[in-house]
């Protein structure tokens, strides 16, 4: 596996990859969630790049953006392991040479945006979109793969990728679990013992909800207040979507359909989604 900090560099080095190139952007802090997302992308591409970037324009609460746990060592033998062949950490000036706040040009987000987290998380999606923008130019993928755990950023990307006619396949992968259903998360370690214990009902709950769902729809209202009955964590939003639209689906809606949740804890803000296809 290279380690390469330059934009140049790592255009030079894939010029000579063999075709299809992969891609996988993370924010470091690897854990099998992530290394799902390689696994899959070495089998069905010749050469993985990954890249390892936090990236301040998403981030809405500054000392989330500090507290971001960095695991470098670590995550540098995990993806090595899992089959990464490029390792790209570029330096905040690398990708943004006039700051974050200094570009002429951002990508503005405008649909889907201010529902589920994004209505709690302004600015964050567009942050995202950018990022993501900007990494899909350097690497130049046949295929980019996002977890479906972050599900309205995942929709974010494909709706945006389709908007500006990005060659790139958007590829995603189911959510990885913890043996109790927990979603792995980055964030996960920051739970004290009894939210850690509290957390798994999450993922319980909202297999729960798909089934009534399905027998009789519900409203955001009633989906959040469905959750708040199962869980001690205080619920942002429990509600179906239409993906990737992220509209409220109509009674006579086909196609695929999203049951996702925010969850707040101590110090800790975690999202889980269940997704099935209505026919
Ligand atoms: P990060 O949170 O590091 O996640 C990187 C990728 O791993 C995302 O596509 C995310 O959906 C996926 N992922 C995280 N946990 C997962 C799990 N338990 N199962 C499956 N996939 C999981 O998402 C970001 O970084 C950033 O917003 C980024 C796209 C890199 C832009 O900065």
């Amino acid at each position: 596996m290279k380690l390469i900090k330059s934009i140049h560099e790592l255009r030079t080095a894939l010029q000579r990859e063999e075709r299809p190139v992969s891609f996988v952007p993370t924010m470091g802090a690897l854990h099998p969630g992530h290394l799902a997302l390689v696994k899959e992308a070495a089998a069905n591409n010749d050469a993985v790049v990954m890249s390892i970037f936090v990236n301040p324009l998403q981030f809405n609460d500054k000392r989330d953006y500090d507290a971001y746990p960095e695991t470098l060592d670590d995550d540098i033998s995990q993806a090595e392991a899992a089959g990464v062949a490029y390792l790209f950490l570029p330096a905040l000036n690398e990708l943004y040479p006039a700051g974050p706040d200094g570009m002429s040009t951002y990508i503005h987000v405008t649909k889907g945006v201010d529902v589920l987290c994004g209505a709690h998380r302004p600015g964050h999606f567009n942050g995202v979109a950018t990022v993501v923008m900007k990494l899909l130019q350097i690497v130049a993928p046949e295929r980019a793969y996002f977890g479906r755990k972050d599900a309205q950023q995942a929709a974010v990307v494909e709706n945006m990728v389709q908007d500006y006619h990005v060659v790139t396949d958007i590829v995603t992968v189911p959510t990885v679990r913890e043996s109790d259903g927990l979603a792995m998360s980055s964030r996960n370690v920051r739970l004290n013992p009894e939210e850690r214990a509290d957390a798994p009902e999450i993922y319980r709950a909202l297999q729960k909800m798909k089934a009534v769902y399905e027998q009789d729809p519900f409203s955001p209202e009633t989906g959040r207040g469905m959750l708040q009955r199962s869980v001690n964590g205080k619920v942002e939003y429990a509600e179906v979507r239409t993906y990737p639209e992220l509209e409220l689906p109509a009674d006579d809606y086909q196609g695929k359909m999203l049951l996702a949740c925010a969850v707040q804890y101590d110090h800790a803000r975690l999202i889980d989604n269940i997704m099935w296809t209505r026919k």
